[in-house]
């Protein structure tokens, strides 16, 4: 059976683009290496193949962030992409291209945009009242609203729904409406805004969503929307807006939304100018080059609805499939910062090989839109047993009878050829899978042959004919063939270990093509064998969650492990002054008197001291942020004020039972309450 693949395609991908204002982490990366190892796939089979993407640059929370951090937007943006891009490196994605949508092939391609949808009558304006702090000046999107749930009272809610009960509402409804900004009451105020005419392209969606460019899964959701009928969509923000002006629209700016796709196109433009590659051979109407947008299941409505629509109206092609996959669970839940399980693509570097990761995700990956769970036992087991004990396996236990047997020349046939046979016929099926984006069932065809290897190898048990004297050219059939099986299988794992494939080629002396016929090496000298993957190590992944685990929200006593983290993270959180609360409230909080009877370093910790507290009637075990202003020994004796009925919380250390009270903060050090003398542990502080 042939492995060339039938015919040449010329074919676009694109990733999602990341926002600029956060870090990559194992979440997002799902999504980049299922597309990267989609990419590598069809380069491998040969295909004219470019992969672009970018940093989703504009929008209001990139504005505040940047205010907060107090540099620009474009400062905080440059570093963002930097980081981002050094992250995408390290775990192997490799971008043809990696853009920013505050680029101008951007500003050009969405202004170009706006006016042909503009001139073909599908822009509509009109006045609407929105919510808008007066102190900012800044109208306010639904999620920089809270206040008190008008149904259950439940307070400090955001937006138009409610976490407690459930309700969903308006934010003008909300009781007591703040700003999330500034605290001030939001007013309300009118102001021209641009829409995109969505429900003309109602007919065209229809059709365009069962036509197979995305699966009957997600077509089935996009029904529910198309059915119930679309709403215009707009597209536009007022000033104060970190994005584009929208021409003959002064301090109005696209919304985030509407130049971020069009940023795949900018992306790909600036690649073109590079490269002398034609733009509109990928971009023009009617053209047979492929295009293919991979997405998360959240953002189908931009990608499936909105964005075909747009480029139907202004006269550009349609994409050839919206790729879309489900989120990633960690251990069977959705990842968090207390369990450790939102792990930073940079943290997981600093601990463990990212082809680990591609290999498990690829593991378990299919085209649908179930989530991915990492389970972290389950990945230590995989990663292990399939690489380590069966791939690079047949390469070890064979290596060495070529090189000192035949000085590193492999057997001029193929001695067991149904067994070689089996392992190229299966590329076929191998090559659909990765197709289909069912990288999952593809491993699992792997995985086969190299059971089939290893077990050929176990019965012919070439370390023992090596000791039997004249049958040295049946050691060298044995092992050349267990090598030749070796190289086909890295030539399908190629593209989910392409680190791994490079060591391969070393040693194989041999570039693992997949898109010409695969024959088997024969009298090839091959290179002294390296070992290629090292055995994750349990350590090292309890390491990592251990580094990602936030063990302390922000809280008013101040934590200094909790402050180092926010200072030096990428998501820096203001919290303003509490707001009011009640009498009620107030006495809700148990403060006693406590006599700190013990007080030690803890190992490992940078800010946090232990204390043992007498509250009288029992000892609780604290840690507390205020390593920096004392020494343990200059506490042991004193008395101090905890809040004694606070939830025990787990830490890095232990459990931490309450809390002392101290003033504190960075510039003007820590000082621990104190009261008179005389005060007795226990005293209840009212
Ligand atoms: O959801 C997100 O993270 C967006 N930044 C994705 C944008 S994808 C595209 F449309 F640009
Ligand atoms: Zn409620």
């Amino acid at each position: 059976m042939s492995s060339i693949p039938a015919s040449h395609r010329e074919i676009l991908v694109t990733s999602a683009l990341p926002y600029a204002n956060g870090s990559i982490h194992l979440g997002h990366l799902v999504e980049y290496l299922q597309t990267d190892i989609w990419v590598r796939f069809q380069k491998a089979r040969g295909h004219e193949c470019y992969y672009v993407c970018a940093d989703d640059a504009h929008g209001t929370a990139i504005m505040l962030k940047a205010e907060e951090l107090g540099i620009s937007p474009e400062q905080l943006i440059e570093t963002v992409k930097a980081e981002h891009e050094k992250d995408f490196a390290a775990f192997l994605i490799e971008f043809d291209n990696y853009h920013s949508t505050h680029a101008e092939e951007n500003r050009v391609l969405a202004e170009e945009i706006y006016r042909r949808l503009k001139a073909n009558g599908h822009i509509a304006t009109r006045k609407i009242t929105q919510a808008y702090d007066p102190e900012k000046n800044l109208f306010l999107a639904d999620r920089y609203i809270k206040g008190t749930c008008p149904r259950c009272k439940a307070e400090d809610q955001y937006g138009d729904n409610c976490e407690a009960c459930g309700a969903t509402y308006s934010p003008t409804d909300l009781l007591d409406a703040k700003s999330a900004i500034s605290g001030a009451t939001p007013v309300a105020k009118e102001s021209t805004h641009y829409f995109f005419k969505l429900p003309e392209f109602s007919d065209f969606l229809k059709e365009w969503t069962r036509a197979g460019h995305v699966s009957n899964e997600i077509a089935n959701k996009l029904s529910e929307w198309l059915d119930a009928g679309l709403k215009e969509w707009d597209i536009s923000r007022d000033a104060p807006y970190f994005g584009f002006e929208i021409p003959d629209a002064p301090s109005k700016y696209f919304y985030v939304w509407l130049d971020a796709p069009i940023g795949y196109m900018a992306s790909f433009k600036n690649l073109c100018d590079r490269e002398g590659i034609d733009f509109d051979r990928f971009w023009a109407k009617d053209v047979s080059t492929e295009l293919y947008h991979f997405i998360g299941k959240d953002i189908v409505n931009f990608h499936a609805l909105f964005w075909p629509a747009i480029l139907q109206s202004t006269g550009f092609r349609t994409p050839n499939e919206v790729c879309v996959h489900g989120f990633l669970t960690v251990n069977g839940k959705k990842m968090s910062k207390s369990r450790g399980t939102f792990i930073n693509a940079r943290t997981y570097l600093d601990h463990l090989d990212p082809e680990y990761l591609r290999y498990y995700f690829a593991a378990k990956l299919s085209a649908g839109v179930e989530d991915l769970d990492l389970n972290l036992d389950d990945f230590i087991q995989r990663v292990n047993s399939d690489l380590v004990g069966k791939v690079v396996n047949i390469a070890s236990r064979c290596a060495r009878f070529v090189t000192n047997g035949n000085d590193g020349v492999l057997a001029p046939g193929v001695t067991n050829p149904e067994l070689w046979q089996q392992a190229v016929d299966a590329g076929e099926t191998i090559a659909a899978h990765y197709e289909a984006r069912n990288f999952g069932k593809a491993i699992r065809e792997i995985m086969a042959i190299a059971d089939a290897a290893n077990e050929y190898i176990a019965a012919q048990e070439p370390w023992k004919v090596a000791k039997q004297e004249g049958r040295e050219a049946e050691v060298q059939d044995i092992c050349s063939l267990a090598i030749n099986l070796f190289r086909v299988l890295m030539i399908y794992l190629k593209p989910v270990l392409p680190a791994m494939a490079e060591q391969a080629q070393e040693f194989l002396n041999d570039d693992l093509r997949w898109d010409i016929n695969i024959e088997p090496l024969t009298e090839h000298r091959i290179n002294v064998f390296k070992p290629m993957v090292k055995r994750v190590e349990k350590d090292k992944v309890e390491a990592m969650v251990e580094a990602s685990r936030e063990e302390l929200p922000p809280v008013a006593m101040v934590d200094g492990e909790q402050q180092a983290a926010a200072s030096t993270g990428s998501v820096v959180s203001i919290e303003p002054l509490a707001s009011e609360i009640t009498f009620d409230d107030f006495i809700k909080v148990d403060l006693r008197v406590a006599r700190i009877v013990a007080a030690s370093h803890i190992e490992g910790a940078g800010k946090l001291l232990q204390l043992t507290l007498d509250i009288g009637s029992e000892t609780r075990n604290v840690f507390s942020g205020i390593k920096s202003a004392y020494k343990p020994e200059d506490l042991e004796g004193r008395l101090t004020v905890m809040v004694a009925n606070l939830a025990p919380r787990k830490m890095r250390f232990g459990i931490s039972e309450g809390m002392v009270l101290a003033a504190a903060d960075d510039d003007q050090g820590i000082y621990l309450l104190e009261p008179d003398s005389g005060a007795q542990p226990g005293q209840r502080i009212t």
